[in-house]
């Protein structure tokens, strides 16, 4: 698929979200193509770990491509919801170390792949926010519930709620990124912590991912898969979407 490469180098599979002019928005054969890619490297002995990154200098992935919302009916936002879910949670899960390199806007979905990796890297541009309620939904790939998980609950609904970005020096500072480099140095910096990790055992860094994982429940993921649909069909949430694309403000008065 043209709007992702993937290329095997030094034992590391480094997977690039290549939108750039959409801000590498993610579509759902995008998302499905980024679990495959990974995926595919699960029984391959020779892959250590996968670096996940964005294209250009503007954006890792600015969320869900809301260009497609408008056509989309509560059972196609719990079908797309819970995709997504199943893919990042596969992320979250796999046995190999997984690291968002951060070049830029990590918003909505994009942070939500971010969280579902098992480290992140940002450059001292990126952007981090959940913007969902400016379009009058909330986070359908498990972001209610990681975002609270790595900067704790009133954090978190600070910016679900308010929809404001943080900098990248805010986020390290909240625990939502491991360490803060120049651009030149992305790629670099996220390829020797997973050098440093394959030299560990392999069996052990698998087991190590899984059981740091278990502190995760279901419970939160289902709710919010069901209200992320039930939104996706309200007026607001079509109100918010069609502004975005017409490149207005929502007006939200009024509107059930
Ligand atoms: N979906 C679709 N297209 C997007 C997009 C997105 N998430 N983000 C940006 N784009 C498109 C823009 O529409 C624009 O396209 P055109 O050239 O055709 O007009 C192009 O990318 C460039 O974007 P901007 O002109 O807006 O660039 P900017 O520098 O002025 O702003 C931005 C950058 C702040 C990232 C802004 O584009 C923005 O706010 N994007 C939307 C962010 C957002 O709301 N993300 C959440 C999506 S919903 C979601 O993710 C749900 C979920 O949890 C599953």
């Amino acid at each position: 698929m043209n709007d992702l490469t993937v290329k095997d180098e030094k034992g590391l599979r480094v997977i690039t979200i290549n939108r750039p002019k959409a801000m590498n928005a993610l579509n759902a054969p995008l998302i499905r193509a980024i679990g495959e890619a990974c995926q595919a490297t699960k029984d391959d002995a020779t892959i250590h770990g996968i670096i996940i990154t964005g294209a250009g200098d503007k954006a890792f992935a600015a969320g869900a491509d809301i260009k497609g919302f408008p056509e989309l009916s509560q059972e196609d936002a719990i079908q797309l919801s819970r995709e997504g879910h199943e893919i990042f949670t596969d992320i979250e899960n796999f046995p190999k170390p997984v690291i968002a390199a951060i070049n830029g806007y990590a918003l909505g979905g994009g942070l939500e792949l971010a969280m579902s990796c098992h480290m992140r890297i940002a450059t001292e541009n990126a952007m981090f926010g959940m913007p969902e309620v400016k379009l009058g939904l909330i986070p359908g790939y498990g972001g209610t519930q990681r975002l609270a998980h790595l900067i704790g609950k009133a954090k978190a609904m600070e910016f679900i709620l308010t929809a404001n970005m943080m900098d990248a020096r805010e986020a390290y500072r909240l625990g939502l990124v491991n360490e803060v480099v120049g651009s030149e140095a992305l790629v670099a910096k996220a390829e020797e912590l997973l050098q440093t990790i394959a030299k560990r055992g392999p069996l052990a860094i698998s087991h190590a991912i899984k059981n740091i994982n278990l502190s995760v429940t279901d419970q939160g993921f289902e709710s919010e898969i069901s209200s992320f649909a039930k939104l996706m069909v309200s007026d607001q949430a079509r109100e918010g979407v069609a502004a975005f694309i017409e490149k207005r403000k929502p007006d939200f008065k009024k509107l059930s």
